[in-house]
């Protein structure tokens, strides 16, 4: 069986892309098949995989808005086996749309079932919303991961996801399930880092923190080079965790 996966915060600027763009990478690099689906009308992902807007003919909007067939709607990154399903502004008209009709929710799920079966991994980055994007994908998969930055103003944030993960696996997925919280941008050492985590294990348990990502410039600069760190510089701090934390993902099931 595939695993579905998303990386989700309704907080922006929280790590997502940059997680999924890496994990799925890292993930790739192990030998695994993946798909990425870029469901963020902002793109980033797909900018950070060195795909423009110019080299797209169809997107994830032309598969939930035009019916396109998701194999038609799927692009190639610098890995054979690492595949990518991109996003465009045109999401927001999805979003726009669709918004208030209830069936929309679970287009997503239902127009890409007939592809799953041909990867291990499909991972989906959301937008920093709560809206049908975000709840589509979270209808779609079955784990889980928050990226989040150890601050206490990012707690808030984490509440409402988790909400919104409970609502979705009692009235839509059952299936789904909170896997982990990634901390992100961590600076180890810090007594701010060290409370909260310990906060968000007194409320969620003791196994919930994943590999923390430390605060990397690499990480920063590779999606300008489109490129994932492991392609842009393989020995840095950002290259070892994410691997790490892709490690630790892929053992999770096992
Ligand atoms: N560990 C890190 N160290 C340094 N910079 C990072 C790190 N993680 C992410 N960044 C940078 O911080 C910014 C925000 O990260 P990212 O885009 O992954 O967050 P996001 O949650 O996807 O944002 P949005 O909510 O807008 O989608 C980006 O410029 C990214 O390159
Ligand atoms: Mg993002």
């Amino acid at each position: 069986m595939p695993r579905l996966i998303s990386f989700s915060n309704r907080k922006g600027g929280s790590g997502k892309t940059t997680t999924t763009v890496n994990v799925s990478t890292a993930l790739a690099l192990k030998g695994f098949k993946i798909l990425v689906i870029d469901t963020d009308p902002q793109a980033h992902t797909t900018l950070s995989f060195g795909i423009t807007v110019k080299d797209i003919n169809t997107d994830l909007s032309s598969i939930l808005i035009d019916n396109k067939s998701p194999e038609d709607c799927t692009v190639n990154t610098f890995l054979g086996n690492l595949k990518l399903i991109p996003a465009t502004k045109r999401l927001m008209e999805f979003e726009r749309n669709y918004s208030k009709i209830k069936e929309a929710r679970t287009l997503l799920s239902e127009r890409i079932s007939s592809i799953i079966g041909s990867y291990d991994y499909i991972i989906l980055d959301t937008p920093p919303t709560l809206s049908l994007l975000t709840v589509s994908t979270l209808i779609t998969v079955n784990e889980v991961y928050i990226p989040m930055q150890t601050h206490f103003l990012a707690m808030e944030g984490l509440a409402e996801m988790v909400r919104l993960i409970y609502k979705i696996n009692r009235l839509y997925n059952p299936n789904l399930r909170l896997r982990g919280i990634i901390p992100t941008f961590y600076k180890e050492r810090t007594r701010l880092a060290r409370n909260i985590i310990d906060e968000i294990k007194k409320n969620l348990g003791e196994n919930i923190i994943m590999h923390p990502i430390r605060i990397n410039i690499a990480l920063a600069e590779a999606p300008g080079y489109g490129q994932p760190v492991f392609q842009y510089q393989l020995k840095s701090h950002g290259a070892y965790d994410y691997y790490r934390l892709a490690e630790q993902i892929e053992k999770g099931l096992q």
